[in-house]
């Protein structure tokens, strides 16, 4: 029998497990369309905000040793564009999942409700970004709005929706509420605020000065995420932070993961990395004599030893 790599996320399908993370290919359709081909079952598109955001002004990304240190500053095309999105996606027969950035619960339900209309097969709910004022992990740090917010979503959306955090030190608490309010999956993580300082120019890289930081760096960060937020939620997370190929992909899966994005690593390795990462967790479930993928995930928790597949 082949290797089934499918995996369902509430009641999102998706034939494996990758996805493309929020962001890194900025808004472009064309760019959501090649991911696609290139083998994700899914994008997430970049976070929209109901206006336009330019975003911050240049430098706005900065390479370090061990990824990428970013301040975009939410840079979108606001509301209106979410249907040409959707769209683009549904030619090439993949899922898309609209990311949204409101600042209040009413510009997160305005926002669902276009992605919903338009077709979107899940929302993600932006709750995390390390440097954008009002937009961001400030929402995700205060469990009563996360609440308040997938509460008022729940009640109004059908389709999926995820709510993805960032590391902050009460964001257990913030995914606890939002299974108690009824997502249907957890994100983790977003990046992870920090700084590069130019030691000629003696001053922040950054025009924004701070910034979130993705990559290979943070990988460890969210295994631990992942696997800590295992123990504590029923839903399923989906699993994301420095993916750069198929071990860190499976390991996220082993701590507990039902998904996981790429972000940095499509930046790193270039589009092909969706086909190497299916090649090698084919080949680590073969060699493993593990038939369906969702038969690893969460395995490195001590109740879920080999014996029980
Ligand atoms: C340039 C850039 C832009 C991003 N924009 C968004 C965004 O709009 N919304 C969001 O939820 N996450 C955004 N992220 C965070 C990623 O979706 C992801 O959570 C993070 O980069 C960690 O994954 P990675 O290490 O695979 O990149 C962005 C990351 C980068 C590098």
């Amino acid at each position: 029998m082949p290797t089934d790599l499918s995996v369902t996320i509430g009641q999102l399908q998706l034939k494996n497990p990758l996805i493309l993370a929020s962001g890194i290919l900025g808004d472009k359709p064309s760019l959501l369309q090649r991911i696609i081909k290139a083998g994700a079952a899914a994008v997430t598109t970049k976070s929209i905000t109901i206006e336009k955001r330019e975003g911050y002004s240049t430098p706005i990304i900065i390479a370090t040793d061990c990824g990428y240190i970013n301040a975009v500053g939410l840079a979108n095309p606001g509301i209106d564009k979410i249907p040409d999105l959707v769209n683009s996606v549904k030619l090439v027969k993949g899922k898309v999942i609209v990311s949204i950035a409101g600042s209040t619960v009413s510009e997160f339900l305005k926002l669902a409700e276009v992605a919903r209309n338009s077709g979107a097969d899940a929302i993600e709910l932006n709750l995390s970004c390390p440097h954008v004022k009002k937009h961001g992990l400030s929402i995700g740090m205060d469990s009563k709005l996360v609440h308040k917010i997938i509460q008022v979503l729940n009640e109004n959306i059908e389709i999926p929706i995820f709510a993805k955090f960032g590391i902050s030190d009460n964001y257990l608490t913030s995914c606890k509420a939002a299974e108690d309010a009824g997502a249907d999956a957890i994100v983790l993580i977003n990046t992870i605020r920090a700084m590069k300082i130019d030691v000629w120019i003696k001053k922040p890289v950054l025009s924004n000065k701070f910034g979130g930081l993705s990559g290979p760096a943070i990988h460890p960060i969210a295994v631990r995420a992942v696997y800590e937020a295992y123990e504590k939620i029923n839903i399923p997370i989906i699993g994301v932070g420095g993916i750069y190929n198929w071990e860190s992909a499976v390991e996220l899966m082993l701590a507990g993961a039902s998904a996981v994005q790429i972000g940095s690593g499509v930046g790193i390795r270039g589009i092909d990395i969706f086909n190497e990462i299916l090649l090698g967790i084919k080949k680590y479930l073969m060699e493993n004599k593990v038939q369906k993928i969702t038969e690893i995930i969460g395995l490195a928790h001590e109740e879920r030893k080999l014996q029980d597949l």
